[in-house]
This record gives structure tokens, C-alpha cells and sequence, in this order.
């Protein structure tokens, strides 16, 4: 993205601020006039008061010298408030926008991004933003005003001299070019560091059981050690490019001053000015100095700042992959079946994990989905409530193309329990109803006694108050998913997806899950997606896939008596133990 594309952009940002804007605009004019004020009053103290000895001006001018600086304080305090207050503003805003947009992006987008790099963008990159932007404001226009006060002045005592310092400007801007150039693409490198070591405490943090059980203590924490080394390595880059762009800008300042003393301080010398606007002429440029160098420091945090826009609007320009169309239609409530037709899929292009499938599924039919791991069941669930679109063929629920569909009815419609249970760190209450915004207590009570989960949430020390730890982590695997089920029961949509269910359940507790489910799935249409047969027994059909091919289909006697994939992964499970209860993953 180009530098005046993120400035378009960000002048956008900006837009709601314009008017403490403009307000703290006029209040750094007045700041940056009242520095070249201070500049100017040299004259007359020189040339009047101890050249002319002007008494009468010896009482003014101290009196001047308070005025300057009590307005110069009051609106110093207003512009720094009210731009302050814009940055502050520019980051929620940003924020906002950021945390708003990712949630519109598809969950391809989150498969494909590391956690940590998505927080980072914004945490990191929107600090580091703002703080571009305050200074951009606050310095430069401060900045700007007092040079362009003092440029004033010094054109006004001396012109010929002013002309002569300003040949010195343009050698002073080509090392700040140089070094701008520098700390963006230092800060490029820098925010990828960062985001890498977001990526990797999230991981390691949340994975602490897995470091701690394969004994990876040492090599995760050499691992974050050389990326705390990177990032210092970059920090280091950049501190010494800093430390070396302010001594350069300096000594060519120097430079000048040197010509512009011996220059001017002859011009005194051979009568052509007054030692007064010679000394109000130096000390100008003197003050200039400072705005000048905050004017090249803002180079680089300018720099530092657009790296980290271009991030955020590059992010914000990534567009979902799936999108409602302009003209959709919302689903009326489900009444007749769902039709695959044809479907292919592919995560990556050319290598497709379904391949061909044809599927009617009737309102109030249980379709069970088994096969072996990584033949595409959970992917073929995906693509029921659009989390991913088909590749090729169509999907349609009552002749609504999905696609055609806004993706909130589409989605109200479908109740899903997903293989990895998905909790949040709150209570179990809220976990429950999550989504539900008008259930009443009852309705929650009732939900947890349907998926067997009213015992266990009573014997918690705070019962349904108990908040569940990170991903419900302070539950058992068994409990989590009794929760999940719970929430997908209180959904009471006409869909039910199941995958895996009740996979972390001992045969006990999944018969009473089984038997709760099945009050559920009457009047539903449910897929039912198991490694366990015993589970999918009783489903009106049983489909079997196979390498994204769906190979089998059948109730469960007849696909025994095929004696095809059913049979064998049957057979598999059964072999181990007389009884079915003491099955053995069927994992190929
Ligand atoms: N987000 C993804 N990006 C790319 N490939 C994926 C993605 N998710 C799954 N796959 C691939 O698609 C194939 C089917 O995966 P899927 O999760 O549908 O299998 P599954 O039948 O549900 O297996 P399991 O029984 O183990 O849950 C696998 O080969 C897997 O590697
Ligand atoms: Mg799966």
C-alpha cells in the first residue's frame, strides 16, 4: 500500500475528529505565532533597551515576556487535551473496526492465521499507530507552526540570511529520507517478530500440558529466547539508526550555524544590521532547531506508522470467503430436505477431500456419517451451514441454493456440537445460553437435565455460576461435551449437527446422552457423525465415506449384510470384546 493511500485512509479515520481538530489546530498556530514572538522580542531588548537605553520599554517587556507565556501555556493545554483525545478515539475506532472486520472473515481465514498474529494486529499494530498519529499531530503540527513562525522572523530581521540557512535545509532532509526509508522496513521486520512471539506464547501457553508431558520445557523456552533475541536484534537495528540520524541532522545544523555566524556577525561588524536583529535572527534559528528536528523525528514514526496501517488495512481489506449476497433471501424455517448434488470440495485447489457426492436428506431423517478418520466427515458437515462453499455442485436446503441465503437464517437454522468441544471462559450458565439472549433460567435447567449434564453442573462449588476455566478447561472431557450438548439443545433448531458428540463419554453417560438425544432429534433432522457403530446403529440411514467417496449406504442390517466398509469396520470394533461396550476406536 502506498504512503498516500494510507494517509487517504487514514484522513477517513479521522473524519468524526475534524472539529477538536480544527480547534487544536488554531490553538498550535497560536502556540507556534507566540514561539516566534519570543524569538522577536530579542530585538527590542537588545537594540532599545541596552543599545537606546529605553527605560519606559524596560517596564513592558517583562510584562510581554508573562503574557507570552500564560497564553502560550493555556493553549499548549488545549491542543495537547484535544488531540490526545483523538488518538485515544482513533485507536477504539480502529480497534472496533479491526475486532468487527475479522469477524466477518470466514473460517478459512482463522484455519490460515495464527492466533497470535491476528491479536497482534490488534494490540501491536494499532498502539503503535496511535502512537504515530498523536505525534503526527501533536509534533508536527506544533512543529510546523512554530517553524513556520520563526521562518517568519528570521525572513523579517534578515532576509538575505534567512535564504542563505535555508540552502542548508534540503541537506538535512536527504538523511531523513534515507533513515525514514530505514525504520519502516525495520518496523516491518519488528511487528512480524512480535506477532511470531504472540503466536508462540498462545501456543505454548495454552498447550502447557503438551510441553510439560513431552518434557519440551527447555526447547519451548530456547524457542522463545531466540525469537526475544530477533526481536531485540531489530530493536537494536533500529536504536542505531536513530542514534545515528540525530548526531548527522545535528552536525549539518552545526555546519550552518557556523556560516551563519560568520556570515552575519560581519554583516554587524561593517554596519549593515544591529547586533539586536542579528541576536533575534540567531536565536530564531536557535528555536528552530528543536521543530525542525521533531519535524524529522515524525519522519520516522511517521514511517513506523504506516508500516503498521498498511497491516491494519491490508487486514481490513481482506474480504470474507463467504459472503452473503447483495439479494439474499432469508430461509423460511425448514420444511422439506436437504440436496447434495454432485458436491466437490477442496481445501487446496486440485485436491479434492469430497469428491462427487450425491445426498437427499428428508426432514426428520437421522443420517449417520461414518468412515475412517481424514475421509472427510467433518468436512462434509462443514459445508451444511456454509462454513465453507462448495467447490463444485450445489447445496440446497427446501430449492434454496445456500448461497442464495443470508447466512444468519441459514445458520439460526442449524444446531452443531463440533468434534473439539468450543467453551469460553465464563460461567456455565452463559456458556449454555450462549447466543440465546431471551432464555429463561428454566429453559438453561432444562437443556443441562437433556444432555445429562444437570447432576454434575449442581455439584460444582458455585453450580451454574461456576465459570469453566479457559475452553472449559476446568471440566472433564466428558463434561465438556455434556455442556456443548446442552447449548446445541437449547438452540432448538430444526438441524442438528453431531460430530463425535459423545466421543469422550463412557458407555454409561452416552447411552443416557444417546437416549436424550434421541427425544431430541424427533421432529429433527439430524446428521449424526461417529466412530462409534454402537452409536449410529439406530440412525434411519447410515452412509459410509471413504477418501471423500461416499462408498456405502444403507441401514445398518443392510449394509452388514453387504458385507462391504460397513462390515469391516464393524468387525474391527467388535473383534476385541464379546460385548459391544468395551469398543475399540475404529481408527483406519
Ligand atoms: N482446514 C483445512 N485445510 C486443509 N485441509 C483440511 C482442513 N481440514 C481438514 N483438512 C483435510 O481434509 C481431509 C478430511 O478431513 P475431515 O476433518 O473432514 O476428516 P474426518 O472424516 O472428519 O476425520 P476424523 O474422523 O478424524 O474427524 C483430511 O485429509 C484433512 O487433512
Ligand atoms: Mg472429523
Amino acid at each position: 500500500m502506498s504512503n498516500r493511500e494510507i494517509l487517504r485512509r487514514m484522513a477517513d479515520v479521522l473524519k468524526p475528529y475534524i472539529r477538536s481538530l480544527l480547534i487544536a489546530m488554531v490553538a498550535m498556530i497560536v502556540v507556534g505565532g507566540f514561539n516566534a514572538l519570543q524569538a522577536y522580542m530579542v530585538k527590542p531588548l537588545l537594540d532599545e533597551i541596552f543599545f537606546n537605553k529605553n527605560g519606559s520599554l524596560l517596564s513592558l517587556l517583562p510584562l510581554g515576556v508573562v503574557v507570552v507565556f500564560v497564553v502560550k501555556g493555556v493553549f499548549y493545554f488545549l491542543y495537547t487535551y484535544l488531540l490526545e483525545k483523538v488518538g485515544l478515539g482513533v485507536i477504539r475506532d480502529l480497534r472496533h473496526a479491526v475486532y468487527a472486520h475479522i469477524n466477518t472473515l470466514s473460517l478459512s481465514y482463522f484455519h490460515k492465521t495464527p492466533t497470535g498474529k491476528i491479536i497482534s494486529r490488534i494490540i501491536n499494530d494499532v498502539n503503535l499507530l496511535q502512537r504515530s498519529v498523536s505525534y503526527a499531530l501533536i509534533q508536527l503540527l506544533r512543529d510546523l507552526c512554530s517553524v513556520a513562525g520563526l521562518l517568519g522572523v528570521i525572513f523579517y530581521m534578515d532576509w538575505r540570511l534567512a535564504l542563505i540557512s535555508l540552502a542548508f535545509i534540503p541537506l538535512s532532509v536527504g538523511p531523513i529520507v534515507f533513515f525514514g526509508r530505514r525504520f519502516r522496513k525495520i518496523s516491518v521486520v519488528y511487528q512480524d517478530n512480535i506477532g511470531e512471539a504472540t503466536s508462540n506464547l498462545h501456543e505454548t501457553i495454552g498447550g502447557a500440558r503438551i510441553v510439560k508431558a513431552f518434557s519440551m520445557e527447555k526447547e519451548e523456552v530456547q524457542r522463545f529466547a531466540g525469537k526475544l533475541q530477533e526481536i531485540m536484534d531489530t530493536m537494536l537495528l533500529d536504536t542505531k539508526n536513530r542514534a545515528l540520524s540525530h548526531p548527522l541532522t545535528e552536525c549539518i545544523g552545526g555546519f550552518g550555524m557556523a556560516f551563519i555566524i560568520w556570515f552575519g556577525g560581519r554583516e554587524v561588524l561593517n554596519g549593515h544590521s544591529t547586533p539586536g536583529t542579528f541576536m533575534s535572527f540567531l536565536t530564531a534559528l536557535i528555536l528552530l532547531y528543536e521543530p525542525i528536528k521533531g519535524v524529522s523525528k515524525i519522519n520516522s514514526t511517521f514511517q513506523q506508522g504506516a508500516a503498521a496501517a498498511g497491516r491494519i488495512f491490508g487486514l481490513l481489506d481482506i474480504e470474507p470467503e463467504i459472503q452473503e449476497r447483495l439479494d439474499a433471501v432469508t430461509l423460511p424455517p425448514f420444511e422439506r430436505e436437504i440436496v447434495l448434488k454432485d458436491v466437490t470440495f477442496c481445501y487446496e485447489p486440485n485436491r479434492p477431500v469430497l469428491q462427487c457426492l450425491n445426498l437427499r436428506l428428508s426432514r426428520g431423517e437421522i443420517l449417520a456419517i461414518v468412515g475412517p478418520s481424514g475421509s472427510g466427515k467433518t468436512t462434509l458437515a462443514n459445508l451444511i451451514p456454509r462454513f465453507y462453499d462448495v467447490t463444485e455442485g450445489s447445496l440446497k436446503i427446501d430449492d434454496h441454493e445456500i448461497r442464495d441465503l443470508t447466512l444468519h437464517s441459514l445458520r439460526s437454522q442449524i444446531a452443531l456440537v463440533t468434534q473439539q468441544t468450543i467453551l469460553f471462559n465464563d460461567t456455565v450458565r452463559n456458556n449454555i445460553a450462549y447466543g440465546r439472549k431471551s432464555c429463561t433460567e428454566e429453559d438453561v435447567h432444562q437443556a443441562a437435565k437433556a444432555a445429562f449434564a444437570y447432576e454434575f453442573i449442581k455439584d460444582l462449588p458455585q453450580g451454574f455460576d461456576t465459570v469453566i476455566g479457559e475452553s472449559g478447561s476446568r471440566l472433564s472431557g466428558g463434561q465438556q461435551q455434556r455442556v456443548s450438548i446442552a447449548r446445541a439443545i437449547l438452540k432448538d433448531a430444526p438441524i442438528l449437527i453431531l460430530d463425535e458428540a459423545t466421543s469422550s463419554l463412557d458407555t454409561e453417560s452416552e447411552r443416557e446422552v444417546q437416549r436424550a438425544l434421541e427425544n431430541l432429534m424427533q421432529n429433527r433432522t439430524t446428521i449424526i457423525i461417529a466412530h462409534r457403530l454402537s452409536t449410529v446403529k439406530n440412525a434411519d440411514r447410515i452412509i459410509v465415506l471413504k477418501d471423500g467417496h461416499l462408498v456405502e449406504e444403507g441401514t445398518h442390517e443392510s449394509l452388514l449384510a453387504l458385507q462391504g466398509e460397513y462390515h469391516a469396520l464393524h468387525r474391527l470394533q467388535f473383534s476385541h470384546a464379546q460385548e459391544p461396550d468395551k469398543m475399540v476406536e475404529a481408527h483406519a
